[in-house]
């Protein structure tokens, strides 16, 4: 169903933060509207310490947006953050305009990107887990407006408002996740035995993943120059100057308040995304934002896995877009083992795949072991971890040939030694 672009006020709060920060934020949020396929016909910022309690934002303020909303006959009115239930039953009586928050766009985002059966499901999980407590408030501008933003599920179909269909369709998302997960579980499994090194892309939404993907093993992805251009796990075969055979996957940019039931329902996506031999996190250097955006994506990640810095290379991207030396030198200084890349001109790149390369090699490590056996627990965390490839019983130890990650070649190095 294609429906003509609505119209959008955007409110946002500055709670004493600069002046820069609420801007880039709101045009963040405009981006996100446009995104969404309504077009944007002003915005509102309103200076508070923190959010009133029942509206948001000050009643008088409200009512000033209101007559605004009434004066351009915006059809939506969108907030930068995520809204109470009550908050939202409060401020629909307030406007003519549907109510929408930061989350529901996002979620609306999400819902008409997702290809994948497995990504539709996880869009429409959180869709739901955010309706249900919200039914009241929204159930009367669902009824009254009849579509649009906020209203959208996967495929363009329209938001169940009944509760107990909605918690019937939760459960049957849920089962309907997990025996998906199942199989995936399977392919991953076939792939670690197949000892395919797995890398993966993240970086915050259009930082340009899907495009340094493409260079990397020339498929033709879907890039756009709007959010979440990609949702779904693509996974593409490459290789790495020539002989290195892997498996790059790229999914979802990560975007500051992304929804938590998006995260709740994208978690084991994202946990198999995370737990990847090599993360490349790309970051668009010709972003005002980026320093923050890094930040931004570091606390993603390492809510996922807290270690992931130690396979992570930091890829700053579009240099083609950025001619300053002096702030390259600066991030040389900050992060000495970034890459410098242009992933649509393919400036950088061949270096990049040399550093992948390199990290590759450098991750695991044969050794030659030789192991007491009494040493049974460890024996059993080689073999889960590392790649066995021969073992001879001898008279007081066994003798191993491994390849290990470093983390656990340091463990094992008391036992590479036969005299000790
Ligand atoms: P999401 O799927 O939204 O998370 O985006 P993404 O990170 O996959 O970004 P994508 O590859 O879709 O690129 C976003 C936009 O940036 C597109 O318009 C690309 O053409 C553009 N882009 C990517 N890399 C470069 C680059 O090196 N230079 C320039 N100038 N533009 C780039």
């Amino acid at each position: 169903m294609v429906l003509k672009e609505e119209k959008a006020i955007l409110v946002g709060l500055d709670l004493n933060r600069n002046d820069e920060d609420i801007e880039r934020s709101m045009d963040e949020l405009a981006l996100l509207t446009e995104t969404a396929g309504a077009v944007v016909l002003d915005r509102v910022i309103q200076k508070r310490n923190a959010p009133d309690r029942a509206n948001y934002i000050g009643k008088g303020k409200t009512e000033e947006i209101s007559a605004l909303a009434d004066m351009h006959e915006a059809e939506l009115v969108i907030f930068n953050d995520e809204l109470s239930p009550s908050q939202i039953r409060n401020l629909d009586r307030f406007f003519e305009a549907k109510v929408i928050d930061r989350t529901a766009l996002i979620l609306d985002i999400f819902a008409r990107r997702a290809l994948s059966k497995e990504g539709k499901l996880q869009v429409e999980l959180a869709q739901m887990h955010y309706l249900l407590p919200r039914l009241i408030g929204l159930g009367n501008q669902l009824s009254r407006l009849g579509g649009g933003i906020g209203t959208r599920g996967p495929g363009e179909t329209q938001l169940e408002v009944d509760r107990r269909v909605i918690r019937r369709r939760i459960s049957d998302l849920k089962k309907e996740i997990n025996s998906l997960r199942k199989h995936r579980a399977l392919l991953r499994q076939r792939r670690k035995r197949n000892r395919y090194n797995v890398i993966s892309l993240v970086g915050y939404t259009n930082a340009g993943k899907s495009t340094l993907l493409n260079a990397l093993t020339g498929a033709d992805l879907y890039t756009e120059d709007k959010l979440f251009a990609t949702l779904d796990p693509a996974v593409r075969r490459g290789f790495i100057n020539g002989e290195k055979e892997v498996l790059f996957t790229d999914t979802v940019g990560f975007i500051e308040k992304l929804p938590e039931q998006l995260i709740a329902a994208f978690q084991a996506t994202l946990e198999e995304l995370v737990d990847a031999d090599l993360l490349l996190h790309v970051v668009d250097l010709s972003h005002p934002d980026y320093l923050n955006q890094i930040k931004v994506v570091r606390n993603h990640l390492a809510g996922i896995d807290p270690d992931y810095y130690q396979h992570e290379i930091l890829v700053f991207n579009k240099t083609d877009l950025v001619e300053d030396s002096a702030e390259r030198s600066y991030l040389l200084r900050e992060f000495p083992s970034a890459s410098f890349i242009s992933a649509l001109s393919g400036e950088g790149v061949y270096g990049l795949k040399e550093k992948i390369a390199a990290f590759i090699h450098k991750k695991r490590c044969n050794l030659k072991l030789y192991l007491p056996y009494s040493e049974g627990k460890l024996y059993a965390e080689l073999q889960k971890r590392g790649e066995v490839y021969n073992v001879k019983s001898k008279p007081d130890h066994l003798e191993i040939v491994a390849a290990v990650d470093p983390d656990l070649a340091a463990k094992l190095d008391p036992y590479t030694n036969h005299n000790r």
